[in-house]
């Protein structure tokens, strides 16, 4: 009987493996993995629909947004859809106070209205290949690590110039499972993308920051842009005769709803995750990094509240550095809330203690997870100096930065070298971009600030010398900083102007330039080596605990995001975030006006969208229940970069787009929990309804491709 038991107990544990909702799945290997269980959940389509190199397929509509985001395709005339927050960077450069775009959105009414924006890109994933047996056989198991990883770039390297020599296509490998698999992705990338349209902060950033990473959500956050090719549909740089993009499938529109159990999928480029940390490393990022790193935002954040609030020209300049900061301030408040409520570090210790049952007697994982806590032990202090210096000097101390963009001309200049044309526009550019978005009081505030963090935060060993011994305040970096060519736009500009050997010493002697190149070199020569060293072990180490799990111990095993194509698939979903709270999995236009405050930049309404919703004038985008939806949570396995992703359903359509998580879901990147982890989307009807119904843009929804499958079984009739 026991017998018996123990087997249909570990049959249940490996029938688990394959009707998971949790994971990022390899699009190529939908078919192996995953297509019955996506089909037994909803799924219509085959996992050719979804992945094909032989057909136009999903893929085709996706891609990667500037690198960071992702974006999808929705009409025939290459129209991407992605976020408001993915696209702010571009909307505010196109923003003066004269022209606020910011505030007022923004529309293109013609093609010859979408803006350019150099640097923006948006690649496609063309192919991928399983090249782990090319990257990995015969290298000799004898081999140092150090040489075992030299000849694995050397590989790579090759790979990648062999296939995309005599191409236009370009090419990627990532190694999976820390090295275990490596695969190859084959890619194309426009660079001639446009903004076409974004609605006003009011509206695609509805909440702010207050409500970022909450549910209930109410936030119409989108913005569309454009691919443009040339006259053979091929990428090319800006010109006036380039032409909108055809692409290989673009999705359509589903215009049937939404409901709770709902087969969605999440197609798009995820950023990292480290699902198979050890309880040490979690006990690690939750007790050591993260709080500091919580610490030293908050100081920041408050201090750039302060100058944005007393300033319109500073709100715009600072707008999209402010919501970057706050961003994953936010975020890890929440992870570490739901790392406790979930008991995470006990939850990977009884991995680590299933592991060690499983591999008991195998000399390869002997001593395995004690090798790995040393080495946390070991890189502790490395890892908390090196967040210090990205939080602090390397992020936030504006001049400091700016200072280092000089280092490579003055060493160039020292040695007599002739500086390229190419470095000099990109150092310009650079400099140009920091004096737009710069203000000199609050980068004076914030430095003097956390310089002080800095202090109290390092080991003695990691402080620079010139701010070691001197009381750090507001007036001690004031008069630090007064004679610096980098607290004086005219001096930056006329270091620019005509550069020279003389000039290359005065900067060495600048004393922002001094501390910045204190900062670097502790770091360069203290920290990094210390910690890549140990780091490297680690990954070596955690290459060998993962085969060990995937081997011996059941359980869902999907490869760790690594900005790769992915597809999350999972149904709409609610949930329950504490005892004796239920959240619905919908909201709709009513909670936009329960939530309006016109005091209160982050609730505040145009007048228009307020008219439109107490008039409930919401034409064809009406839910069957009469209310126009807003946002949905749904349980697909997502993380930053999934931003901008299509949430489709099972027939392949569009429903939603993909912008964030649940506060207490965040800790899905190092701890998934298939009962508190969701996502957020907007809901595609309410995008609609703000391009044709509030912006008048409606020539854009005729682009696109609206379905309805399921009739409406009622309208509710409005008096
Ligand atoms: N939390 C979302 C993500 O990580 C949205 C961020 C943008 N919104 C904001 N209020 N800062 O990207
Ligand atoms: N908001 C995130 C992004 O920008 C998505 C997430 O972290 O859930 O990619």
């Amino acid at each position: 009987m026991k017998k018996f038991l123990s087997l249909v107990v570990s049959l249940i544990i490996l029938s688990n493996v394959t009707s998971a909702k949790e994971g990022m799945w390899l699009p190529m290997l939908l078919k192996s993995l995953n297509e019955g269980d996506m089909q037994s959940m909803g799924l219509k389509l085959s996992a050719d629909d979804i992945y094909s190199i032989n057909q136009s397929s999903l893929k085709d509509a996706i891609v990667s947004f500037g690198g960071f985001c992702t974006g999808e395709i929705i009409s025939d005339k290459g129209l991407i859809l992605t976020n408001h927050h993915c696209g702010y960077g571009q909307i505010q450069s196109h923003s003066s106070v004269e022209n606020d775009y910011l505030t007022n959105g923004y529309w293109a009414m013609n093609h010859s209205q979408e803006l350019k924006n150099p640097g923006l890109t948006a690649t496609f994933i063309v192919r991928m290949e399983d090249v782990t047996a090319k990257i990995l056989e015969g290298i000799d198991s004898e081999l140092k690590e150090s040489e075992r990883q030299g000849e694995i770039r050397k590989r790579i390297n090759n790979l990648v110039e062999e296939t995309t020599k005599d191409s236009d296509y370009g090419a990627y490998i990532r190694p999976f499972f820390y090295g275990n698999e490596y695969y190859m992705f084959v890619t194309e990338t426009f660079n001639d993308v446009r903004l076409v349209g974004a609605p006003p902060s009011a509206i695609g950033k509805f909440g702010g920051d207050t409500d970022n990473w909450m549910w209930p959500r109410h936030t119409g956050d989108f913005s569309l842009f454009r691919i443009y090719a040339d006259k053979d549909n091929k990428p090319a740089e800006y010109s006036e005769d380039n032409v909108p993009y055809t692409p290989k499938h673009y999705l359509p529109i589903s215009m049937s709803g939404i409901k709770k159990g709902d087969f969605t999928m999440v197609y798009g480029f995820p950023g990292r995750t480290q699902e198979y940390l050890t309880s040490y490393a979690i006990q690690q990022i939750k007790e050591v990094i993260n709080p500091d790193q919580i610490a030293i935002r908050a100081k920041a954040l408050k201090i750039m509240d302060k100058h944005m609030k007393a300033s319109d020209k500073v709100r715009i300049q600072y707008a999209s550095k402010y919501a970057r900061i706050s961003n994953y301030w936010k975020k890890w408040i929440g992870e570490n809330g739901g790392l406790q409520k979930a008991n995470a570090i006990s939850l990977k210790q009884d991995r680590e203690t299933a592991f060690l049952k499983a591999t008991k007697g195998m000399k390869e994982y002997e001593g395995l997870l004690n090798e790995i806590e040393k080495r946390y032990l070991a890189i502790e202090k490395y890892a908390l100096a090196r967040s210090y210096f990205v939080e602090i000097p390397y992020r936030k101390m504006e001049m400091l930065r700016l200072a280092n963009r000089f280092t490579s001309i003055i060493n160039q200049t020292k040695k007599g070298e002739e500086i390229d044309e190419k470095t000099w526009t990109a150092l310009k550019e650079k400099v140009a971009l920091h004096l737009k978005n710069f203000d000199l009081n609050l980068d004076l505030e914030i430095s003097a600030a956390l310089i002080e963090s800095y202090k109290e935060g390092m080991a003695p060993e990691f402080v620079p010398s010139i701010i070691k011994s001197k009381a750090t305040s507001l007036k001690f970096y004031k008069l630090y900083t007064a004679k610096s060519v980098f607290v004086s736009e005219d001096k930056i500009n006329g270091l620019l102007n005509n550069w020279s050997k003389g000039k290359a010493k005065k900067v060495e002697k600048d004393p922002v330039y001094k501390l910045m190149k204190q900062f670097w070199n502790l770091y360069a020569k203290e920290v990094r080596p210390a910690y890549n060293a140990i780091s490297n072990e680690i990954d070596s180490l955690s290459k060998i605990y993962v085969k060990g799990l995937r081997e011996n111990v059941p359980g869902t095993y999907y490869p760790d995001a690594n900005s790769t194509l992915r597809l999350a698939y999972g149904q709409v979903d609610d949930y329950e975030p504490r005892d004796g709270v239920q959240y619905d999995y919908f909201t709709n236009t009513e909670g936009i006006l329960e939530k309006y405050d016109s005091e209160n930049v982050d609730f505040n309404l145009p007048g228009r969208l307020v008219e439109l919703i107490e008039k409930k004038d919401f034409g064809k985008y009406a839910d069957e229940d009469g209310s126009l939806h807003v946002c949905f949570t749904a349980s697909n396995h997502t993380t930053g970069g999934n931003s901008g992703s299509p949430v489709i359903n099972g027939n392949g359509e569009l429903i939603g787009l993909n912008f964030d998580r649940n506060w207490e879901g965040t800790m899905s990147d190092i701890n998934y929990d298939i009962d508190q982890c969701r996502n957020i989307s907007v809901d595609i009807r309410y995008v609609l309804f703000v391009v044709d119904k509030y912006a008048n843009a409606g020539h854009l929804v005729d682009e696109m491709k609206l379905v309805k499958t399921v009739a409406p079984v009622k309208v509710a009739m409005e008096k």
